[in-house]
């Protein structure tokens, strides 16, 4: 059985603390990297390894850049099989999967380092401050899309292991790389491989980068992240647009519908109405709610940062027990009638929306889909039609607090940051995580080295170059911890 924080039965909660207890002793317990020198001296040679893979616009969702996406994978795979690695890429449906691994080491764990080498769309350009495939360094801070999401955090384990190998050093256990071009849009070919992979990638421990460090200064190791599911709803009413002044009053204008449905969903207190929607929610443990509330945090720092008057959301939680914990409603996309310059009187033949719910263990995406479905259904007025399609659909995530791999990430994160990590939880998703636990049998270790305002998805995508740095030091650091631990 997991131990998740929130069914804090065994000590596991109490031991694992938000803030780590300081070890008093730690000198001795951290082993000096040997590679610290090394890693200086490279660290030129990683910009320019990082700048060369960020060229390349690996945008997933996009047929026209699907050569792109898979020179974006060939560069990686070339990058570890220079280095020294055995690497195979494998075919699927859509983008490569790229597999490497250095040689087995009897007696010393296995580590899979799992990552994506796609990226999100780039719109809207105009507010880029320099092109989002040309990179370029301002203020401390590598800038393009991919430059920590997903590309700058996962070459950190990609030099640190070449690193390792060049050294001369041998590295203390076996490294896996497992790293995709599919995440961005769901992982649905390497979540349909794995089973029949489980021999190739079975590893004791799943080394991820793809998240954040909680603040500037305070790095984190993530035990928890959300689930979500995606649809695209659609009504329709007139064969074709209607001259609003002749028809308009006899006829539902499918923009109010679907305003109207969509309002419906969720209260004035934040809470989703779709019956049975929190049904299967795992409730936040007081002890957990507690630790969160140790963590430094500011409602009217946190609003004014992203330029809101005030933040909103479900009533009686936190900002933070909403954003990591709670499942939400979101609208991410509008679309109905005239869009162009000045007015047009219309009534709209139809309207659609793109929408997303993000979910907390133990929800589960296609109970939940059935159950918006179900709803929108029952709220829907006669006048109209619509069409529900749901694009992907992955579980929340919680790890074990209690592995020997998290006090080993905590080591080395403290070697390399100078800070010891606390414990958070995420609101974001990496669909293939919950099928690594159920499939591999692994524990993830979330250890992110990006910031909140690295503006993962939006314009200006940036990873402040210290960190990269130091990311790949506690990399190194982490594989001499790792291999201390008896398999
Ligand atoms: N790296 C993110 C996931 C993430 C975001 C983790 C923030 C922790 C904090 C990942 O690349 C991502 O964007 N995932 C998508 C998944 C979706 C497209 C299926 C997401 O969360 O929207
Ligand atoms: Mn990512
Ligand atoms: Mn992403």
């Amino acid at each position: 059985m997991t131990t998740y924080f929130a069914a804090h039965s065994a000590g596991a909660a109490r031991r694992i603390r938000i803030f780590p207890d300081r070890f008093s002793n730690r000198q001795t317990l951290v082993a000096a990297n040997p590679l610290d020198q090394r890693l200086r001296d490279s660290s030129e040679q990683f910009e320019a390894d990082l700048f060369e893979w960020l060229r390349i616009p690996s945008i997933s969702s996009d047929p026209v850049h699907r050569e792109d996406v898979r020179a974006a994978g060939n560069w990686i795979a070339q990058k570890l099989s220079a280095g020294g690695l055995e690497v195979e890429t494998i075919e699927t449906d859509g983008h490569p999967i790229i597999f490497a691994q250095t040689p087995a080491i009897p007696g010393a764990p296995v580590a899979l380092v799992y990552g994506h080498y796609d990226v999100q769309p780039v719109e809207p350009l105009d507010q880029w401050k320099s092109g989002p495939f040309a990179p370029e360094i301002r203020d401390g801070n590598i800038y393009a899309r991919g430059a920590t999401d997903d590309k700058g955090q996962l070459l950190t384990h990609v030099e640190s292991v070449l690193t390792w190998l060049a050294s001369g050093e041998p590295l203390p256990l076996q490294v896996k790389f497992l790293i995709e071009g599919e995440e961005e849009v769901g992982s649905a070919n390497l979540e349909r491989l794995l089973p029949e992979r489980a021999e190739q990638f079975a590893a004791d421990v799943i080394v991820i980068s793809d998240s954040s460090q909680y603040a500037e200064g305070q790095p984190a190791i993530t035990y928890g992240l959300r689930g979500i599911v995606t649809f695209e709803l659609r009504i329709d009413g007139p064969r074709q647009d209607l001259h609003s002044g002749s028809f308009g009053g006899a006829v539902t204008n499918p923009a109010i519908a679907l305003s109207r449905l969509l309002a419906s969903v969720v209260d004035d207190h934040g809470v989703i109405q779709i019956p049975g929607f929190y049904d299967d929610c795992q409730p936040l443990s007081e002890c957990e709610r507690e630790q969160l509330a140790e963590l430094p945090q500011s409602d009217e720092l946190f609003a004014e940062q992203i330029g809101v008057p005030a933040l909103g959301g479900e009533a009686h939680y936190t900002a933070l027990e909403r954003r990591w914990a709670r499942p939400t409603y979101d609208v991410n996309g509008l679309t109905s009638g005239h869009q162009g310059e000045g007015s047009k009187t219309i009534i709209p033949a139809q309207a659609s929306a793109k929408i997303s719910f993000r979910l907390v263990p133990d929800q589960d995406p296609k109970k939940i889909a059935a159950a918006f479905e179900a709803f929108l259904k029952s709220k829907l007025p006669p006048s109209v039609h619509m069409k529900l399609t749901s694009d992907h659909g992955a579980p929340g995530m919680l790890s074990r607090l209690d592995s020997p791999y998290i006090t080993a990430a905590q080591q080395a994160i403290e070697h390399a940051f100078g800070t010891a990590p606390v414990m958070i939880r995420e609101g974001g998703s990496i669909p293939i995580v919950t099928r690594f636990q159920e499939v591999l049998k692994a524990d993830c270790l979330l250890l992110g080295w990006g910031l909140n305002d690295d503006n993962a998805h939006s314009p200006n995508e940036k990873f402040r170059r210290e960190d990269f740095h130091r990311g790949i030091a506690a990399s190194a650091c982490l594989w001499c911890e790792l291999g201390k631990i008896p398999k």
